[in-house]
């Protein structure tokens, strides 16, 4: 059985990159699998959040999640803190995983930066917050960035080592030889690693100080041809073929952006403008921006403008996932060897 989980943080700034490599791949995957999608409120909150922004974001992202066509009804959208299964089955996973997996994770010595002591606990133990999130639904499928990819082999190495760690216990319950599924990661397509558009080897992020840096999903026309206009390339024309992009980041995401946006490869799109030069390219750019984003821009305007619409989305897909979490939940309770009483 099938079931995808993913989730996008409400810490601001939602941006091109993560609609491309993220929100609109949940989109797709609706037509083929069940689906959960999560604003993890609980991951914003390792790095300190105003609460009162903190709200806005919450609701922008849900607001996103719908505007760019996510059925909330068909599948599950909900803000993970009114789930309390995923902090419970975190506390497991603090006490499976090793330190020493967590000392590898390159995000963490990115996000921490260089006074490392002074880091939230919260920071260090994100990872197992995250497989948390994804194994209290047995999830079998996680769509996301490339970014991700170090979390999600962690996510594997825990639901591994619990498997082994509790085998008889899970085989004496009759859950079989296997309690959690291995999740897969769902790296695709031309968009997994979307880069600034000043510096075509950085990432583009939420966090960067430099707003050119990246295409916010509230900008509006103007600033997003704007920023496209601005951004950086390099002196030759564009490769007339894929390979020619090897050492032009800048010229390499565009060119990414374009294909994830048109649903063409890369070398489709180095058909119509290889050779040519950027400012041709540019233009037709900004115009595919403009055209696929404004009208999610639109929508999540339309959204965000009542509240109390999207606290109930949240409330229901919160209810519904509660519904598919307590059982999980329950049952690594009893095969850890908890007692319960309900
Ligand atoms: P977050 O909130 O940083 O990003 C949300 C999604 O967007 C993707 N992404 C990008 N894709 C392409 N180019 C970029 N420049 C870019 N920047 C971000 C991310 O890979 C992600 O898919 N830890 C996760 C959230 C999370 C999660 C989960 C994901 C928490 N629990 C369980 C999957 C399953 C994060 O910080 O994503």
């Amino acid at each position: 059985k099938n079931r995808v989980f993913s989730g996008v943080q409400p810490t601001g700034n939602l941006h091109l990159g993560n609609y491309l490599g993220a929100i609109q791949r949940f989109v797709e995957m609706q037509k083929t699998h069940d689906c959960i999608f999560c604003v993890v409120d609980m991951h914003a909150v390792t790095v300190w959040q105003d609460p009162h922004e903190l709200k806005n974001q919450i609701r922008e992202v849900t607001a996103a999640f719908l505007a760019a066509g996510i059925d909330p009804k068909a599948h599950i959208v909900f803000n993970q803190s009114q789930v309390a299964e995923h902090a419970e089955l975190a506390w497991i996973f603090n006490c499976v995983a090793r330190m020493g997996w967590l000392n590898r994770m390159t995000q963490f010595k990115e996000k921490a930066g260089k006074d490392r002591e002074a880091a939230s606990v919260g920071l260090f133990a994100y990872p197992n917050l995250m497989a948390a999130d994804i194994l209290a639904y047995h999830a079998t499928h996680v769509p996301v960035g490339e970014d991700q990819k170090q979390h999600l082999e962690l996510a594997r190495d825990i639901a591994q080592k619990f498997n082994n760690d509790f085998a008889e216990s899970i085989a004496a319950h009759g859950f079989g030889d296997a309690f959690f599924p291995l999740p897969e990661p769902l790296i695709q397509g031309p968009a997994t690693r979307i880069m600034s558009l000043r510096d075509g080897t950085k990432k583009m992020s939420k966090s960067d100080p430099s707003d050119l840096s990246r295409i916010n999903m509230t900008d509006d026309a103007d600033t997003i041809a704007a920023k496209i206009r601005k951004a950086k390339t390099d002196p030759e024309p564009l490769p007339s073929e894929a390979k020619g992009l090897e050492g032009r980041p800048e010229a390499d995401n565009l060119v990414s952006i374009f294909a994830a946006l048109s649903g063409r490869t890369p070398a489709e799109v180095l058909g119509e403008f290889g050779g040519g030069p950027f400012s041709t390219f540019k233009t037709a750019l900004a115009d595919l921006t403009v055209a696929r984003v404004a009208p999610v821009t639109a929508e999540m305007q339309r959204l965000i403008a009542d509240p109390g619409h999207i606290d109930a989305v949240l409330a229901d897909g919160s209810a519904r996932a509660r519904a598919i979490a307590t059982p999980i939940m329950d049952a690594v309770k009893d095969v850890v060897g908890f007692i319960r009483s309900r």
